[in-house]
């Protein structure tokens, strides 16, 4: 405990206990319909902290109708009236970020000082964003091949929207998808991820302080018994996803019988370049950073495969090594702690799934890691150390697949075009940076290389106001800033006003 009175790991346990089996519709935490219910386990101890319900058909029809109810007259407040409660809601969120931040380390396993406080303080960061960009709701006046006849577009909210988020960074992710769209005059519908629900129920119970009933719903449970119902409401009328590319294709597939638009942000194979002319003072840490070790590499655009020139490859991996030795691995709730826990136990046997084939596989080195700590308050958990692998050829299943753990692999490369092939050799287009001195050649780069959010660098992570999403098998659109908002989050209607014949003067 700091310096306080306040025990704030036991608040946020006695918080997922007062949150347990609820889901939220029409402004109240309420009992599902549904009687199942889902563990929610803290990947740390594997202690219980809560459950949620297992909802179906029924309780997202239940909530889908909350937030239809609730559109006819949010659609008609004034877009600029929607931003302020965005930011009074953001202003709660403030006042209770320790809180949130405590619960997303004890549902996630992410380390509280350098994921879970970033992250909550980035969540409110991006709610009070789009809180302020609800007045660029704008349309378009356009040039009319009549005189007297005015032409114009309008921007107009869609309806419901479904939303269903992923577990690994499930605060941003849940309000880079409901403030664009509350902003935009629609209402919502979430389903949280199983493995992470309780403290996005927290976040959305918050919000709701100041907003209208029904406008911000919330339900949890399983893809196909919970998501896929809510994907195919017929009065759902735009649905927006972040996670694994199978599943978001399948939910293409959902929405595609009632034409309505989709928002996938799916997974990467992102690949970094160091070029002989880097500045290992920089690359060396933005490898790590890169690679998100202190997510447990559980990020989409984590650069897992990281090509480095020969002339400096030794570097490299001595520079990297003594790095990733430094890296404290610990008690999520830890102040100290740098990198916290993989998810769950599923999400654990898939990377040690991974390093099993690099185990098996000829040649490969295992350069840092690869053993899961044994000291007895780590072996406790879903501890898996940061790992660094190389001599693996390219066409390894560990060099394609996102393996969404702690586990990178070291490339060499002689020649800049042939590392841009290799780079672009994935069925994934999310990520990509490169580190270099030469602006010609980081041009090149930009030019070349496929994928949607790509650096030069640096490899920072996605944030407010940097519009993000991927190309090809990474995904359809973009978000986290204002085109989101525009784009994917409302309908245009095109105008065209002939005044006819004046009527009679009175
Ligand atoms: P997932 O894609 O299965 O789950 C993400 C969300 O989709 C969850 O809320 C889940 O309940 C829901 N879902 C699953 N199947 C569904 C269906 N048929 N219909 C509607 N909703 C459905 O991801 P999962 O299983 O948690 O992780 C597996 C792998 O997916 C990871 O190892 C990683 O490679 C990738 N992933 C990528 C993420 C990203 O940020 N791009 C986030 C999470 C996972
Ligand atoms: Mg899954």
């Amino acid at each position: 405990m700091n310096n306080t009175t306040i025990d704030w790991n036991q608040k946020a346990r006695d918080t997922a206990t007062r949150l347990s089996g609820k889901i939220l519709i029409d402004g109240q935490l309420t009992d599902a319909l549904c009687r199942d219910t889902i563990d929610v386990i803290h990947p740390g101890d594997i202690s219980n902290i809560g459950h949620v319900p297992r909802c179906n058909e029924a309780d997202v029809d239940r909530a889908v109708n909350s937030a239809q109810q609730a559109f006819s007259s949010w659609r008609n407040v004034a877009a600029r009236e929607r931003g302020r409660q965005l930011q009074l809601a953001a202003d709660q969120l403030e006042i209770e970020k320790e809180l949130i931040a405590r619960l997303c380390s004890l549902d996630t396993g992410n380390a509280i000082r350098t994921q879970s406080r970033p992250e909550t303080a980035s969540t409110i960061d991006l709610t009070r964003m789009f809180g302020g960009l609800a007045s660029e709701l704008k349309g378009e006046t356009v040039p009319s091949a009549s005189a007297n006849v005015l032409q114009f577009s309008i921007r107009e909210p869609i309806g419901v929207v479904g939303g269903i988020i992923p577990w690994n960074a499930p605060l941003f992710l849940f309000v880079a998808k409901v403030a664009p769209a509350l902003a935009a005059g629609n209402t919502v519908v979430i389903k949280t991820a199983e493995q992470a629900p309780l403290c996005v129920l927290l976040v959305a119970e918050i919000m709701n302080r100041e907003l209208p009933p029904g406008v911000l719903n919330i339900v949890s449970g399983y893809g196909e018994e919970c998501g896929k119902p809510l994907c195919e409401h017929p009065l759902v009328r735009k649905v927006t996803f972040t996670g694994s590319m199978p599943v978001g294709c399948a939910i293409a597939g959902y929405v595609a019988s009632k034409l309505c638009p989709v928002t996938l942000e799916l997974g990467g194979k992102n690949p970094a370049i160091i070029m002989p002319d880097a500045d290992l003072d920089l690359a060396i840490p933005g490898i790590i950073d890169g690679m998100r070790y202190t997510r447990q590499g559980q990020a989409c655009t984590a650069a897992t495969r990281v090509f480095v020139h020969r002339d400096l490859y030794d570097q490299v991996v001595e520079g990297v090594v003594t790095s990733l030795a430094k890296l404290k691995l610990g008690d999520p709730l830890d102040d100290e702690t740098d990198m916290g826990c993989i998810i769950s136990e599923e999400q654990l046997n898939r990377t040690l799934h991974y390093m099993e084939i690099a185990r098996n596989t000829e040649g490969a080195r295992i350069l840092f890691g690869g053993e899961r700590p044994t000291e007895p308050l780590l072996a406790k958990g879903y501890y898996y150390p940061p790992t660094l692998l190389d001599g693996l050829q390219l066409d390894n299943d560990v060099c394609r697949d996102e393996i969404f753990g702690p586990v990178a692999t070291l490339l060499p490369f002689t020649d800049f075009n042939s590392v841009i092939s290799d780079a672009n050799d994935t069925e994934f287009g999310l990520a990509a940076n490169l580190w270099t001195r030469d602006l010609a050649r980081a041009m090149a780069f930009v030019n070349q290389i496929e994928a949607g959010f790509v650096q030069v660098n640096q490899c920072a992570a996605p944030r407010s106001n940097v519009s993000y999403g991927g190309i090809k098998m990474s995904g359809l659109g973009k978000e986290y800033a204002l085109d989101s908002m525009l784009n994917h989050f409302t309908q245009s209607k095109t105008v065209m006003i002939n005044p006819g014949t004046p009527a009679a003067s009175v």
